[in-house]
């Protein structure tokens, strides 16, 4: 049993971020299949959003789908809950925006991100996984986050504070490993868990996660350790689990293209054959979901922008299956509804 802070999941199987896919569209997908313990928004910037709001009156939209805390029962009830990942690289935002998250809106979890490798994040920003190279800074933004989210779960009224977690890579680069000053430093701020992607910043995606390092991060702290890296299948996530001595495994791109993988990773670990756990959803029910999906989308979104995004997340729905090649290469071209489900009638991919 996976127990993040007073948070206990009903599976150890996590969805990781990702930044123009983990939406509410996307996370109604994987709420169909459930398995999932918990669900994660896309990374949102603390002062990019607060500024946001003052400025344009405007609500940034990775908030779309959270239920707003003046509308809702407090009891979340048997639904996954959600955790909510923000980055930055200065604490008086950090703890404003996610005081701000937890008294207006119902969510379950506050993540810090110390893992984006991207240029704009790390080279210009100083944000993400540049700041694995000062753990004590670190620290710091992690302390004012979980002091700040403190008094303001009080506020609201909820017995227990929400717990804060963090989102690591093993260190900047291949020579300035920081993975363990961080994760302790990370443990002492008093963050519930922390999730260790297996590489550097400087791998971006490359090369494979070291799962041994995660495997040490969890011999040196207490609080529960969530590895991630390269999960393809769900026998490799029961796998990754039972071999490394994690508390969970988190998933992330395995997942764009079987949402059903948290389910079926579930399944095997509560001991339902193979046979029976891996079973595939039918062509015809991919189907389905991809036009589901993009309903979803479009309750959100103008039409050209709903096309747009499905235009990334449509050819993964067709892969393994037949034809699906030539489906990605008609899909990818559309740009009205009409033409998208015409496209989907046509040409999605068969058995
Ligand atoms: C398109 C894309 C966007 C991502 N956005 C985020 C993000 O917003 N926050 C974050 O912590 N990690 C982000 N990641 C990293 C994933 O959460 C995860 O750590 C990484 O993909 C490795 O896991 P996987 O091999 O299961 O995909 C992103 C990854 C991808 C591929």
């Amino acid at each position: 049993m996976l127990q993040i802070g007073s948070l206990i999941l009903s599976t150890p199987f996590l969805q990781a971020p990702m930044a123009g896919f983990s939406n509410d569209a996307w996370r109604r997908i994987l709420t169909r299949f459930g398995g999932v313990g918990l669900l994660a928004s896309e990374m949102m910037h603390a002062r990019g959003s607060l500024e946001m709001e003052r400025r344009r009156k405007a609500l940034h939209g990775r908030l779309f789908g959270f239920p707003l805390r003046s509308e809702s029962e407090s009891d979340f009830g048997a639904k996954i809950p959600l955790s909510v990942q923000i980055w930055d690289n200065q604490a008086e935002p950090l703890a404003e925006f996610s005081a701000k998250l937890v008294r207006e809106y119902v969510v379950q979890v506050i993540d810090l991100n110390f893992g984006c490798p991207a240029h704009d994040v790390v080279q210009k920003a100083h944000c993400g996984s540049w700041l694995l190279q000062f753990p004590d800074q670190m620290h710091a933004l992690a302390h004012a986050v979980v002091e700040s989210v403190r008094e303001a779960s009080r506020s609201v009224g909820l017995a227990e504070p929400l717990p804060v977690t963090a989102k690591m890579r093993l260190g900047i680069s291949a020579d300035r490993l920081t993975y363990r000053e961080a994760a302790q430093a990370l443990e002492a701020a008093g963050v519930s868990a922390v999730t260790v992607h297996g590489r550097t910043a400087r791998q971006m995606y490359s090369g494979e996660a070291d799962w041994e390092k995660i495997a040490e991060v969890k011999s040196l702290i207490k609080i529960p350790v969530i590895g991630n890296g390269d999960v393809r299948t769900a026998p490799q996530a029961v796998h990754a689990l039972k071999t490394f001595g994690v508390d969970g495994v988190m998933i992330g791109r395995a997942a764009l293209n079987e949402p059903w993988i948290f389910r079926q990773a579930a399944d095997l670990l509560a001991g339902v054959p193979e046979k029976d756990a891996l079973k595939r959803p039918t062509a015809e029910f991919q189907r389905g979901l991809l036009l589901e999906h993009f309903e979803s989308l479009l309750e959100a979104h103008e039409e050209a922008e709903a096309v747009m995004l499905m235009r990334k997340y449509a050819p993964c729905y067709g892969v393994g299956l037949k034809n699906a090649r030539k489906f990605r290469i008609q899909v990818v071209k559309t740009s009205t509804a009409e033409e998208f489900r015409r496209v989907v009638k046509e040409f999605f991919p068969t058995e």
